[in-house]
């Protein structure tokens, strides 16, 4: 999949701005602050429904301003469309392809994205929950029907919370109980579902991750990730979902005493972590900033490989963000090889030269949320 063309109004620093991109690499330069993040943010948003740096969609809308639209048209083999998302200061957002609305949350079949940024390093650095919605953000794009399913596991965990606090507080009296019992049912049902979905998820990142840090780092240091689940100290591998339905039974029984003490749902896939060690060891607390960095990309570029593994809709966009100042020589030229042959890559960069030649070839200068020059200018 390529993006040919991108229109943007009122979104984060932009006024107005009409931009023609190409297949292959395409470079954002300019100084702090201009807009080349808010650019790509934008693509991201597309695909994604949400930015990779804020969870509250005002912030996209240009301060001043009620709405902002992003408008792209998206080609793969011989088919073309336009998508639109409009997103409201007040009010729902609106999607559209091909001039006619769609509900918004259909926008992102019509192509996926994969950003690497600095927030990145959050994955390995930071809390479980960072590295749980790296697993599910790619398994909604493998498979959408799963979005369904996380969707209830949250509700239902939502609503087994509010139990165990009024069973807490009405002393177990009363038909709490058996309420409780029919709520575990839903929740087993569900997150047994999620388990065995991460789980496989995991097995096929595994030798992807493992190769790309060995591209990235340019060592044998063996990069590897595993699950952590709170539902059992021993898992039996390949993790099945009837497996997980027993354990997860069996770890709320063991502790419902404590859950109804504390009214929190102390096991399921809400509290599981994904595991990612070196050589070994945990990454998180023992890895280097550069290591804890080339982990964080090969986990993007992993994803990005099995996205287009399994996609009939042509490779995902790639958005590099900032990543290559972070980077010594050696792993810029590898990571650019290793980027080379997606079918688009979109690159920010606040120094020019930061980036490998051959990613640089068409460059776009951005200045104070304006396009200053395009060699596509013309077109
Ligand atoms: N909703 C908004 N309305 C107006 N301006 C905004 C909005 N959101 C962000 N900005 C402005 O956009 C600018 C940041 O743009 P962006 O993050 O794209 O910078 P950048 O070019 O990527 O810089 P860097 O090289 O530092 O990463 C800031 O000046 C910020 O104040
Ligand atoms: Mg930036």
């Amino acid at each position: 999949v390529i993006v040919t063309y991108l229109t943007l109004s009122d979104f984060r620093n932009y006024h107005t701005a009409e931009l023609a991109l190409r297949p292959g690499p395409n470079l954002f330069v300019g100084s702090n602050g201009q807009g080349k993040t808010n650019l790509v943010e934008a693509i991201g948003y597309l695909s994604a429904l949400g930015s990779h740096r804020v969870s509250d969609d005002r912030a996209l809308v240009r301060a001043g301003a009620d709405s902002a639209v992003i408008r792209a048209r998206i080609e793969h083999a011989e088919r073309s469309v336009l998508a639109e998302v409009q997103i409201n200061r007040v009010g729902a957002n609106r999607a559209q392809i091909n001039r006619g609305a769609i509900r918004t949350r259909e926008l992102p079949r019509y192509f996926s994205s994969v950003i690497f940024a600095p927030e990145d390093l959050a994955l390995v650095r930071g809390e479980p929950s960072g590295r749980r919605r790296y697993l599910d953000d790619l398994l909604v794009l493998r498979s959408p029907r799963l979005a369904g399913v996380m969707a209830d596991y949250d509700r239902v965990l939502r609503q087994r919370n509010t139990l165990l606090k009024s069973a807490r507080s009405s002393g177990f009296r009363g038909g709490n109980l058996s309420t409780l019992d029919v709520w575990d049912e839903k929740l087993v049902a569900l997150g047994s579902e999620l388990i065995e979905a991460r789980s496989s998820l995991v097995d096929d990142l595994r030798p992807l991750v493992t190769a790309a840090y060995e591209t990235i780092a340019g060592m044998d240091h063996r990069a590897s990730l595993g699950v952590e689940l709170s539902i059992a100290d021993v898992v039996i591998e390949p993790v099945t979902a009837a497996w997980a339905a027993r354990a997860f039974a069996d770890s709320l029984a063991a502790n419902r005493r404590a859950e109804i003490d504390r009214a929190i749902t102390l096991s399921g896939p809400h509290r599981d972590d994904l595991v990612l060690t070196l050589n070994d060891l945990p990454a998180r607390g023992y890895a280097s900033h550069g290591e804890s960095w080339s982990f964080a990309l090969a986990l993007k570029l992993a994803s990005a490989e099995i996205l287009r593994r399994d996609s009939a809709a042509g490779d995902p966009v790639l958005v590099l963000d900032d990543v290559f100042a972070e980077l010594d020589e050696g792993r810029r030229a590898r990571l650019a090889a290793a980027i080379g042959d997606f079918e688009q890559v979109l690159i920010t960069a606040a120094v020019f030269g930061d980036v490998p030649p051959e990613l640089a070839i068409h460059a776009v200068h951005i200045r104070a949320g304006m396009i200053i020059d395009s060699p596509d200018d013309d077109v």
